[in-house]
């Protein structure tokens, strides 16, 4: 019998990334990726305890070598097991400012993570992807699914760095989903439009009336029905606000 799937979560923080872990461990093991163990470690053991399987590991990104060790320990966890869902998730570089204020390390801080590290985690985890695509016995056809912002598809004035970096992490989804797609695998890329209700985040989001923002357990639940679609209906990209968003 074949190892049981698992789905494996690139950057888990308290949003969306700790949702989307809840909601895919009710089927299957998952790994929870951050840099810092603070992030994964509480939720590691809330899933654990509630009778699902998480385990966390420290990884960025952005770095191949961080990604290779991390991904041989998800081996060494669990021998022989596909990828039934992988979920780029990793924030990174937000800078909303003048342009000519925008520093080299700012620019590059955003393409790290949302081009670099969306280049480097898609290559370890379409591998075990592919693996399940194989599987006769797979519920559902395995899922690759990026998170982004509406900085992916159009870029406002002062937000050159965001969106260009954003722009590049669509533009990965849209050419594996195309390239992968007659494989059975299955790539979607969620433009989240708008403030996500992130719990314990102290910034401007915490002023605003809870309908102005997006729910995450929302998202991971839509995240659960893209990955639950037949290959005969997939949908690629999706657009995720709440109803008095203006767009
Ligand atoms: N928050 C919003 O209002 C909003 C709105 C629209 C779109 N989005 C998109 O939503 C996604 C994030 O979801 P979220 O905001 O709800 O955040 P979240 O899931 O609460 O946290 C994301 C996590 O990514 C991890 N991360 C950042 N850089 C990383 C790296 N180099 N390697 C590994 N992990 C890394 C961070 O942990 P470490 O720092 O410990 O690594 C962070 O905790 C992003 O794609 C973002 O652009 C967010």
């Amino acid at each position: 019998m074949a190892p049981r799937p698992i789905a494996i979560i690139a950057g888990v923080g308290p949003g969306t990334g700790a949702s989307v872990a809840r909601r895919f461990a009710k089927a299957y093991p998952v790994i929870l990726l951050a840099r810092g163990t603070d992030k994964f470690e509480k939720l590691a053991q809330e899933i654990n305890d509630a009778g699902g399987k998480a385990v966390g590991i420290s990884a960025d990104v952005s770095s191949a070598e961080s990604l290779t060790s991390a991904f041989k320990q998800i081996e060494k966890e669990f021998p022989g097991a596909s990828a039934a869902a992988a979920v780029f998730n990793a924030a990174g570089g937000f800078v909303r400012k003048p342009f000519l204020e925008v520093t080299e390390d700012e620019f590059r801080g955003g393409w790290e993570v949302s081009q670099k590290g969306a280049f480097l985690f898609s290559q370890q985890a379409l591998p075990l992807l592919l693996a399940h695509a194989k599987d006769p016995s797979a519920t559902h056809p395995p899922t690759l699914i990026f998170t982004g912002a509406t900085a992916g598809v159009k870029a406002n004035a002062r937000m050159a760095t965001f969106a260009s970096s954003n722009f590049a992490k669509r533009a990965i989804a849209i050419s594996l989903a195309k390239e992968f797609g007659p494989e059975g695998v299955h790539v979607a890329w969620a433009n989240i439009d708008g403030p996500i209700d992130i719990p314990g985040r102290d910034d401007y989001r915490k002023h605003l009336p809870a309908e102005q923002k997006i729910d995450p357990d929302d998202i991971a639940e839509a995240y659960w029905g893209l990955h639950a679609q037949s290959r005969r209906a997939f949908t690629n990209e999706i657009d995720i606000r709440t109803s008095v968003e203006k767009w």
